[in-house]
C-alpha cells in the first residue's frame, strides 16, 4: 500500500488502468510532480496590498507584450505595447472570464502604463469570449494578434458555459503607429480560425470528460532561432488516443513498484500542444503531437511559451494547485521542463518542475506568468490575502520578477516594479 503526497494511503483496488502508448511526448510524471517543494529558490517575494490598479475600472489579467518575429520585444517608435485580458471591474472577480476581451496599453518606460482600449471591434471578432493569445509584428509592421476564440456566439448559454465553452485558437492583424499621443492599431484584419482540436492527439468539447474544464487555448507564437522553423505552442488535454495513463506518466520501474494511482487520475490529462506553421502570414498550420504532456499528473499545463538559451529550450507552463490529480499536490506557479532542442526530451527543471511558487502563507498571490525572452517575469495579482486572511482581489499588473537560469536549475528574485519591463528590446 503506497502513501501519496497528501499522506492518503491507496489501496491498490482504488488504482487507474495503466496501459501502454507510442509517441514521443516528453512527460511530466507523478514521480517527478511528487518533488514539488517550495524552497527559497523558487518561491516569489510576498506581493505588498498597498497596490495601483493599471487600469481602475477594469479586472486586468494575462498579459503578453508585443514581440517580434524572432521573440525580441517590439519596441514601436519609443514605445513597448502590451496586450492583456480585461472586463469590466463592475463585474464579479469570479465573472471576469465569461466577458474577457483583449485590451492594449502601452509604456515609454516600461513602467507606467497608459490603457489604449480593445483594439478589435467585437462583432468582427470570433468566440463569445477572447482569451489568451501572443502578439508578434512581422518584416513589413503588421500587427499579428493570436487569441483564443472561446464560446460559440451563436448557442451562448451562460449557464453551464465551462462545459460547452469550445475554445479554438484565432488571429487578427492590424497596422501600427506611433506618435506623441501614443500607439494606435488600425485597419483591423479579418479573423480567422487557425487551429482546432483534431480529437487525437488533442481533445475535442465533445470528448471532455474531466471535472475542470477543457483546453484548447492560449496560443504562443514561436520562431525557433537555431532553425528558423515557426510554430504556434498551445494548451491542450490529450486526445481519444491518450485516454489513459502509461507506465511512464508515473514513474520509473523502481517508483512504479510502490506507488499506486488513484482512480480518477486519468481524467486529469493535460498536454502542451504544438503546430508547424507553414505560411508567411500564420493562418496555415499543421497539427503535430504533443511537446509534452502530464497525464494523471495534472490538468492544466496552460499559456505554454517557450525561451531559447543557446541550445537550451525552456518550456514554461501556468499550473495551479486544484488542477493536480489526485494523490498529488503543488503551489500555483510557474513549471519549467529543459530539452535540448524544440521537440527534444524535456526534462522538469529543479527535478520536480517547480521554477516559481506563490509563497506558502499567500498561496494565490499572482498567476499567469509569463517568462520573457532576457528571463523578466511578467504576472497579474490575484487573490492576495490581508492580515485578517481576507482576499483582496487584485485584477492589475504584478512585481515584475527576474528569472535566474542556470541549466536544468533556476532561482527566483524580485525585479521590478507593477508590470514593469527592462528596457531590452529591438527599436522599430
Ligand atoms: C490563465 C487562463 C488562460 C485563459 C484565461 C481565461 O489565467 O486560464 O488559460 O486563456 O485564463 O481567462
Amino acid at each position: 500500500v503506497a502513501a501519496n503526497l497528501l499522506g492518503v494511503a491507496i489501496s491498490p483496488a482504488m488504482a487507474a488502468d495503466v496501459s501502454v502508448g507510442d509517441d514521443n511526448t516528453s512527460v511530466w510524471s507523478r514521480q517527478d510532480a511528487e518533488k514539488v517543494t517550495l524552497t527559497k529558490e523558487n518561491t516569489a517575494p510576498k506581493i505588498d496590498l498597498e497596490f495601483d490598479l493599471v487600469a481602475p475600472d477594469l479586472w486586468v489579467w494575462d498579459t503578453w507584450p508585443l514581440q517580434n518575429r524572432d521573440g525580441s520585444l517590439a519596441i514601436i517608435n519609443g514605445y513597448r505595447v502590451a496586450f492583456a485580458l480585461v472586463a469590466p471591474r463592475d463585474l464579479g472577480w469570479g465573472d471576469r472570464h465569461t466577458e474577457a476581451r483583449i485590451g492594449m496599453f502601452y509604456s515609454k518606460n516600461g513602467k507606467d502604463w497608459t490603457y489604449a482600449g480593445i483594439p478589435y471591434d467585437y462583432d468582427r471578432a470570433l468566440g463569445y469570449m477572447q482569451w489568451a493569445g501572443t502578439s508578434m509584428i512581422d518584416e513589413d509592421g503588421k500587427v499579428h494578434l493570436f487569441y483564443t476564440a472561446t464560446g460559440d456566439r451563436e448557442n451562448w448559454d451562460y449557464n453551464g458555459w465551462d462545459k460547452r465553452a469550445v475554445q479554438r485558437l484565432a488571429k487578427t492583424t492590424f497596422d501600427i503607429s506611433a506618435n506623441k499621443n501614443g500607439v494606435h492599431l488600425t485597419n483591423e484584419g479579418k479573423h480567422e480560425i487557425i487551429l482546432e482540436a483534431d480529437g487525437k492527439h488533442y481533445e475535442t468539447i465533445e470528448q471532455a470528460n474531466s471535472p475542470i474544464i477543457t483546453a484548447f487555448r492560449d496560443p504562443f507564437f514561436l520562431q525557433d532561432p537555431n532553425t528558423g522553423k515557426e510554430y504556434i505552442i498551445f494548451e491542450g488535454q490529450a486526445g481519444s488516443n491518450r485516454d489513459f495513463i502509461k507506465p511512464e506518466n508515473i514513474g520509473d520501474e523502481e517508483y512504479r513498484k510502490t506507488h499506486s494511482v488513484p482512480e480518477g487520475a486519468e481524467l486529469y490529462n493535460g498536454n502542451i500542444g504544438i503546430a508547424e506553421v507553414l505560411d508567411e502570414d500564420v493562418s496555415e498550420l499543421k497539427l503535430l503531437p504533443p511537446l509534452l504532456e502530464s497525464v494523471g499528473t495534472n490538468h492544466q499545463l496552460e499559456r505554454p511559451h517557450v525561451v531559447v538559451n543557446g541550445d537550451d529550450y525552456y518550456l514554461f507552463t501556468i499550473s495551479h494547485t486544484f488542477t493536480y490529480a489526485p494523490g498529488l499536490t503543488g503551489p500555483d506557479g510557474v513549471y519549467g521542463f529543459v530539452g535540448n532542442s524544440l521537440f527534444g526530451d524535456y526534462k522538469p527543471m529543479n527535478e520536480s518542475g517547480l521554477v516559481i511558487a506563490n509563497p506558502k502563507e499567500n498561496p494565490y498571490q499572482a498567476y499567469s506568468w509569463m517568462v520573457l525572452p532576457d528571463h523578466q517575469v511578467i504576472s497579474f495579482i490575484n487573490e492576495p490575502l490581508d492580515e485578517n486572511g481576507e482576499v483582496k482581489f487584485g485584477g492589475t499588473f504584478a512585481p515584475t520578477l527576474k528569472l535566474q537560469l542556470d541549466g536544468e536549475t533556476s532561482k527566483v528574485t524580485k525585479e521590478g516594479k507593477h508590470g514593469e519591463i527592462k528596457p531590452f528590446g529591438a527599436n522599430r
